[in-house]
């Protein structure tokens, strides 16, 4: 679907977890200098100290958003999905010193209250793709070409109406009795490696170094931005806005949850490499391969742990640690091996120390749980059947998570 960089150059990834290099994770609950984190409150230098690292040597330093940000309504239905939800479309034009950028989002809320917890996360093909509404705009950003979704000269076209529908199951997230937020992603910035003249970083047209915000830095900072916005929405439970993403969009998920604590819960489906799974089982995609393949995607100074990752002085699981004592699940697909699921579920069990400091259980298992059988502490995890997407399955769970949760 996407371009995956699985077979760029001479790169073969490995699949055998008996050729895993030997490895020592960083002890999320131990300093720099060696002093032990005993209490939240000294969680909290020690967490400042990983937050700076990620950001400084992996994802990018994203700027303070001091600019302007003007709503304008673009369409409401009153009476969307069954006369169940109100549908809403928005545009957000943030702008600052003479630059703008038009976010549309898209906003379903359910009837059934008067606020409402809302899934907030961006789309890789257009709003139009997501639901069947007619009326809903086509994105006039740059798309890569996809003969699934019918997207040619990198733009969208009407004939890609409601094919990912099955990866945004609306209908079910409304009924439960939450609201659904999205963006396509390209409207924030475009996927390709352009030296970071459009999209957000083009807001902020100063010199760039090593530690300047890459593509998924920028993502994610986007969605901190759709949050200002829901933040003024009097449909929308502020305290209850969980972030979500898949895959590329998966890590800009959890670093949006890393650098903004109003997102109440993090989920990531599928993140892989430079989401939760860690860097130092080069297991499928490594650092060196994914930092070739996209060379957009992290701060420059990231490329220099292509094959070193033990060189790192954190790995995947600190930035899990990071939205300790909130909510966070990991999903992964038995099949996308590309992403490894066993990275992926160890980050989280990782973490969990860090959830014990809190009074919290984070990963309530120690091994992984078997395919399709969901775990849920304040960590939740599950491996299902087949591969690599957002599915129906994946949005039961995170239904099902946010219930226990947010007591529903
Ligand atoms: C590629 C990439 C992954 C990424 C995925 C996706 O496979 O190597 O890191 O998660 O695309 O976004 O679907």
């Amino acid at each position: 679907l996407l371009s995956s960089g699985h077979a760029q150059g001479d790169f073969v990834p490995n699949y055998d977890e008996s050729k895993i290099p030997p490895y020592a994770l960083p002890d999320p609950l131990q300093r720099t200098d060696g002093s032990v984190i005993k209490s939240t409150s000294d969680w909290e230098k020690r967490k400042k100290e990983i937050f700076e690292y990620f950001q400084r040597e992996v994802y990018g330093i994203s700027p303070v958003w001091d600019g302007k940000m003007e709503v304008r309504e673009i369409s409401k239905n009153e009476s969307a999905i069954g006369g169940t939800a109100i549908r809403q479309e928005l545009k957000l034009t943030l702008s600052r010193e003479g630059r703008s950028l038009d976010m549309f989002v898209l906003l379903y809320l359910p009837k059934s209250a008067k606020a409402s917890p809302v899934f907030l996360g961006l789309n890789f093909y257009g709003n139009h793709t997501v639901t069947d509404d007619k009326d809903i705009l086509v994105t006039g950003a740059w798309i890569r070409n996809n003969e699934t979704y019918h997207s040619e000269n990198n733009r969208a076209s009407e004939k890609g109406r409601g094919l990912r529908k099955d990866a945004w199951p609306v209908e079910e997230i409304i009924g439960r009795g939450y609201g659904v937020a999205t963006l396509y992603y390209g409207e924030l910035d475009p996927d390709f490696d352009d030296g970071f003249k459009n999209g957000v970083h083009a807001l902020y047209p100063q010199q760039r170094d090593s530690s300047s915000w890459g593509s998924i830095a920028g993502w994610a900072w986007g969605l901190s931005r759709m949050m200002d916005y829901l933040e003024t929405h009097a449909g929308v439970d502020k305290k209850k806005v969980a972030v979500l993403g898949h895959s590329r969009l998966g890590k800009a998920a959890l670093w949006a949850g890393a650098l903004d604590e109003r997102f109440a819960m993090v989920i990531s489906n599928n993140s892989g490499c430079g989401g939760a799974a860690l860097s130092r089982r080069k297991f499928g995609e490594t650092v060196g391969r994914i930092n070739t393949a996209f060379p957009h995607w992290f701060a420059d100074r990231f490329k220099s742990y292509n094959d070193r990752e033990n060189e790192l002085l954190v790995d995947q699981h600190q930035l899990i640690a990071l939205m300790a004592p909130r909510p966070v699940y990991i999903a992964s697909g038995v099949e996308d091996t590309w992403a490894d699921p066993k990275g992926e579920f160890l980050g989280g069990l990782e973490a969990s120390p860090v959830y014990g400091l809190f009074g919290k259980e984070g990963m309530p298992v120690s091994e992984m749980p078997a395919v399709d059988q969901p775990v849920m502490g304040t960590i939740g995890y599950h491996v299902r059947s087949g591969g690599h997407g957002l599915t129906r399955y994946d949005w039961k769970q995170y239904l099902e998570f946010a219930d226990k949760h947010w007591g529903k």
